[in-house]
């Protein structure tokens, strides 16, 4: 059973089609990362499928039932936006209040175990004005673990984070998905995304352009030698009529060759034609690449 289905989904503001026959599927357990251009419909469609705004047209189903059902409602913990927390309130009272608002029974039990959750156990009596960033985040993801959700929807958790607030909800999103939860986050720092995703939707103009999944992509985004000498151009030409595929990466000035082992490569230049080769290494089209050059073709 899929956690989320999505078929041809529309939201229109006025003349503006927000969202525009979308279809999405995200199976259970997956954290599918959702991707695309500011203004393309990513936190609309959110918004839609955790009843926040009424669809225009189409059909959502959670977990196999129509949405709008009351006990499918109460599975979804949803952050979009940031939470709404009393800043001179502690890190304990804002989250009593939300349990309070939600009707939750065992409020301080719950508390206790979302706080540990998200690595805020020793926070609960800080001010929530002295939280950093990073902790707003982690708390607002806290407000939406109330209840023991198995869907949890995150409309860019990890803007603005430090090294540090990454790697923790990098940690927490990993050990929820592991304890079963399905998490479907936007985001546009494709790096960050790429360490945790087992899943990705690129939304365009309101339309999904692409699922797929970490294994998709990998296969999609080939290996390649990355390399740096004086003489570019013809370098490149050799390396170009050798192995098939070579190209000058206009950025870093580096030539890249595909379907080749770095050290043969070397050898090959300096042994045939006494090129010297400055720097070499061998890297992987990234997320951020591939989907740079996904959006580039669209434009074509
Ligand atoms: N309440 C609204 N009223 C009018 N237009 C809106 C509203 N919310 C979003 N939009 C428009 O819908 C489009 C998609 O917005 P949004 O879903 O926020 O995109 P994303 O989250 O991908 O940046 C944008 O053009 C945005 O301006
Ligand atoms: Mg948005």
């Amino acid at each position: 059973m899929n956690a989320i289905e999505i078929r041809n989904l529309t939201k229109t503001f006025g003349e503006k089609r927000a969202v525009d026959g979308l279809n999405m599927t995200v199976p259970q357990g997956a954290i599918y990362g959702f991707i695309g251009e500011n203004g393309s419909g990513k936190s609309t469609t959110e918004k839609c499928l955790c009843g926040l705004l009424p669809p225009s047209g189409g059909e959502i189903r959670l977990f196999g039932k129509d949405y709008r059902e009351e006990e499918v409602r109460a599975h979804i913990g949803v952050l979009i936006e940031s939470p709404g927390c009393f800043p001179n309130y502690s890190v304990w009272n804002n989250m009593k209040l939300q349990a309070a608002n939600l009707g939750l029974g065992h409020a301080d039990e719950e508390i206790r175990r979302v706080l540990h959750l998200v690595r805020m156990d020793g926070a609960a009596g800080n001010k929530f004005k002295n939280c950093s960033l990073g902790m707003k985040q982690r708390i607002g993801i806290a407000f939406a673990l109330l209840g023991s959700p198995r869907l949890l929807v995150l409309d860019e958790p990890i803007n603005g984070l430090d090294a540090d607030g990454m790697r923790i909800m990098r940690e927490v999103l990993t050990e929820l998905s592991g304890k079963g939860c399905t998490v479907l986050i936007s985001s546009h720092i494709l790096g960050e995304l790429e360490k945790i995703a087992t899943h990705y939707g690129i939304i365009r103009g309101g339309k999904m352009l692409k699922e797929m999944t970490a294994e998709q992509l990998n296969a999609d985004c080939p290996t390649y030698v990355a390399l740096k000498t004086d003489e570019i151009e013809k370098t490149r030409d050799i390396l170009q009529r050798t192995y098939g595929r070579a190209d000058i990466d206009e950025q870093t000035g580096e030539i890249r060759v595909y379907g080749a082992y770095a050290e043969e490569v070397a050898k090959y230049l300096f042994g045939n034609f006494g090129i010297a080769v400055s720097e070499i290494r061998t890297a992987k089209i990234s997320l951020e690449e591939y989907y740079i050059n996904l959006m580039q073709e669209g434009r074509k």
